[in-house]
């Protein structure tokens, strides 16, 4: 029994000044390590015992030693393989192990001799009878001298190891009895006075203390205060995003997307039934909306169709923040006069997709606008350029691509090291004078700006292949327990 063994070293220690483990080991007949668990567990009660490091040099048989126990050193074997009319040198060879150094050992000591007058090399006996000494060292190499043994050493027949184990003496508080330690001082210890006779356990300052119930950011907020942090660098402001439901006016119509447009359609896009419509729309604006998509205007003609209110009206979830920014743009400019602006996002749309590893039916939209007097695609291209940059990413592409409210507009693409691949990551564009105009914006202003998922970095910086395991009831706490911070190289 552990507890047993703790005492049988008590005993011991108790009638001796000092104890090296391996001796008590020995003196017990047990494992040391066994040995050392319960001196470590005694080390644990206060002062019982005081522990030191020690560590000794043993003298241990290498297997070609142990070969030299088990059959005679090797010059003895190859003297005892010669018969009385000897045996030539390459049967020798042959038959016995290692009878290259036997024979030039037992050659040295005169035991044996080449006789070279025949066709082949012939070994002979020298001497009548020899005593393997060797052996007789080996099979009790405790006894014999220092020297000898490092003649052992060289040979490779014993080697030297170094064994750690421990001294232990008395402490201030030594017994051959275990007295249990109170961990605590109780109400009840205090009350009955019982406390004057226990014995309590020491504090243990070096304890690391249990890990705290904190907090954990989810790996998409790491991200998204790492983008946060480059928009502000690059002086941005934070547009306020706190509208989930948005009404077609502001998703739809006033970036000039035409009310027929499939987007618009219930398959895309989840419509609201409760509140349903909004009716609370900038009038003057409302009326230049409706103008420019029914007939034009600003140099183009419009779509040529019946624009219908109620259309506008109906409320959904947005679908895009570039709703957030048509808003910005036109409360910018009913301050009355242009002033250049930098405007970003971060946070969620919702969209009605068919979901799967990659898609889930909302995400978070990252995006960028700016505005200023005359900005041009080399503009963009720009900007996108020190953005993405910023993000450690510094190979692009652009794809020319289609939105109804970007003239020109570009697809996002980047070099991924990681999956050896071009990637795409975003979308971009001019917003059109059909969007800008009607907001009051002067001809000379030109408006900028680009989207990007939250989601699609975040999978990729983290390695998360199915976005299930990023958001939504799958996802594993553990993983959001676990996972490190983020940091974008730049
Ligand atoms: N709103 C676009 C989207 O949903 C992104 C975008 C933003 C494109 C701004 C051009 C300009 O993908």
């Amino acid at each position: 029994m552990a507890n047993e063994l703790v005492e049988q070293i008590l005993d011991y220690l108790a009638n001796h000044e000092e104890a090296n483990s391996l001796d008590i080991a020995d003196a017990f007949n047990q494992d040391h390590q066994k040995i050392i668990g319960a001196i470590k567990s005694l080390e644990s009660i206060g002062d019982m015992i005081t522990v030191e490091q020690a560590s000794r040099k043993k003298w241990e048989l290498t297997a070609e030693g142990q070969h030299v126990v088990e059959h005679g050193s090797h010059e003895a074997a190859v003297y005892n393989a010669i018969p009385e009319n000897g045996i030539s040198q390459a049967d020798i060879m042959k038959s016995v192990p290692y009878a290259k150094i036997g024979s030039s050992k037992a050659l040295a000591a005169g035991w044996i001799k080449i006789d070279k007058s025949k066709n082949s090399v012939m070994v002979r006996k020298a001497v009548p009878s020899i005593v393997d000494s060797i052996q007789n060292h080996l099979k009790d190499f405790s006894n014999i001298p220092d020297n000898a043994k490092g003649d052992y050493k060289k040979r490779k027949l014993l080697q030297e190891i170094i064994i750690k184990s421990v001294n232990i003496r008395k402490g201030s508080n030594f017994s051959t009895k275990i007295v249990k330690q109170e961990a605590d001082l109780t109400a009840d210890l205090l009350v009955n006075g019982a406390w004057k006779e226990k014995k309590f356990k020491p504090y243990n300052f070096d304890a690391l203390g249990s890990a705290l119930e904190v907090g954990h950011l989810h790996p998409l907020l790491k991200v998204r205060s790492e983008f946060r942090k480059i928009f502000l660098e690059m002086g941005f402001i934070e547009m306020a995003t706190n509208n989930y439901v948005e009404s077609s006016f502001w998703n739809f119509d006033a970036l000039f997307q035409p009310q027929q447009h499939p987007a618009r359609d219930a398959h895309d896009t989840f419509f609201i039934s409760e509140p349903r419509t909004s009716s609370n729309f900038p009038n003057e604006y409302l009326e230049k909306v409706k103008q420019v998509h029914s007939k034009g205007g600003y140099g183009s003609q419009g779509y040529g169709y019946d624009w219908k209110i109620e259309e506008a009206q109906k409320n959904l979830l947005r679908t895009h923040t570039t709703a957030v920014s048509a808003r910005m743009l036109y409360k910018l400019m009913q301050q009355g006069e242009f002033k250049p602006v930098r405007y970003f996002s971060i946070d969620r749309v919702f969209r009605n997709e068919t979901l799967d590893a990659t898609h889930l039916a909302e995400f978070h939209q990252v995006e960028g606008v700016v505005a200023d007097y005359n900005l041009t695609l080399g503009d963009l291209i720009g900007t996108l350029y020190e953005f993405f940059k910023k993000l450690g990413i510094t190979q692009l592409e652009f794809k020319p691509a289609y939105n109804p409210y970007t003239e020109p507009s570009m697809e996002i693409f980047c070099f991924h090291n990681g999956l050896g691949k071009w990637i795409e990551i975003g979308n971009s564009g001019l917003f059109r004078p059909e969007m800008l105009q009607p907001m009051g914006f002067p001809e000379n202003v030109n408006v900028i700006a680009w989207g990007l998922s939250l989601e699609r970095p975040t999978m990729i910086k983290y390695g998360i292949n199915n976005i299930r395991d990023l958001v939504g009831p799958k996802v594993d706490l553990q993983m959001v327990y676990d996972n490190p911070l983020c940091r974008l190289q730049k």
